[in-house]
């Protein structure tokens, strides 16, 4: 086992389990965004799963590393479903501890639920238009909030269903890491305005249909400086539609080629049940797109996206009209 994977034991989950099942015996996703809920899971998140979460904490402080991982264990004795909302409880408690989540304006959850049903990717062109290489495009997580752009200081992603073969790896680049990042974070041309067009989301309707979320283009720095050191918000398609100037242009291409050929990168297994926890402040990540869905099943993939309310802000937004 690595050093920056831990493991949630089943006699803390099963303990776990129970005492919200003392308090709320019938568990569902939607309880979520009942604010007593969130409070008792975090008390008992630091009641029972308090040496996990100190080791995660170090690793996620530590600019040398800036991510921890903990595989959240099974109860055989439940149900499947059981296994599936006290997995989502646990994996809510455990971010609790960690950062302040951000709660999703749909629903009002601490976090925000992504499934894809058999198909959805390929139906919806998002894997020929997004993701048609096998390059891990390193990035920071971003959400925008009344138009303005905000990098999370922290984000947390867990597993709930991994229907897949050959679901890949999760990658991510400490800024300590990279051999060039005083050099890049010094660059003036990545300090100014620079116009963006954001990647939008797949979203995936109730009746199975998908869509993309709306476009944003932003226009702002790459890098600014934050408390502890440069941050950068490196999201999306830079904008070669006479926008931006040539030599911004090509300095943002020699950054992406650097961050592509650079060495001090780690991986970790996408897995389910596996919950992790990153510094989006002093790390870049990527992931592998999964292969091989495995034939039959309803959800190809389910995981819940934790997204800190402490923030940095890299200025205003505006919806991508052409
Ligand atoms: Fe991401």
């Amino acid at each position: 086992m690595s050093d920056y994977l831990i493991e949630l034991g089943r006699k803390e989950y099963v303990e776990f389990s129970q005492r919200i099942a003392g308090s709320f015996p019938k568990l569902t996703f939607g309880a979520f965004a009942n604010r007593d809920l969130c409070n008792e899971l975090a008390y008992a998140g630091k009641d029972l799963f308090g040496d996990v979460i100190e080791s995660m904490q170090a690793l996620l402080i530590d600019p040398s590393v800036g991510l921890s991982a903990v595989d959240i264990a099974r109860d055989d004795a439940s149900t499947d479903h059981q296994n599936l909302v006290i997995g989502a409880a646990a994996a809510t408690a455990i971010c609790a501890s960690l950062f302040e989540s951000r709660t999703n304006p749909i629903g009002q959850t601490p976090f925000w639920l992504h499934m894809t049903p058999p198909g959805v990717a390929k139906a919806s062109g998002i894997d020929i238009q997004y993701n048609n290489t096998t390059d891990v495009v390193l990035h920071t997580d971003w959400y925008c909030s009344n138009d303005e752009a905000y990098v999370p200081n922290r984000i947390g992603l867990f597993n709930l269903l991994v229907s897949y073969k050959r679901p890949g790896n999760f990658h991510w680049l400490p800024f300590s890491k990279w051999s060039e990042f005083t050099e890049f974070s010094k660059n003036d041309l990545l300090r100014s305005d620079i116009s963006f067009e954001l990647l939008p989301q797949l979203l995936v309707t109730k009746d199975g249909n998908s869509r993309f979320g709306e476009k944003y283009l932003r226009t702002g720095p790459i890098v600014k400086d934050g408390e502890a050191g440069p941050i950068y918000f490196l999201n999306g398609r830079i904008d070669r539609n006479g926008r931006n100037s040539t030599q911004t242009v090509a300095e943002f291409d020699r950054l992406r080629s650097a961050l592509k050929e650079s060495y001090g990168r780690f991986e970790i297994a996408q897995a389910e049940r596996r919950l992790i926890v990153l510094n989006n402040l002093t790390c870049f990540h990527g992931r592998d797109r999964m292969e091989d869905p495995i034939p039959g099943a309803p959800v190809q993939r389910a995981f819940l996206r934790f997204m800190d309310d402490t923030r940095v802000s890299f200025g205003k937004t505006q919806v991508f009209h052409d």
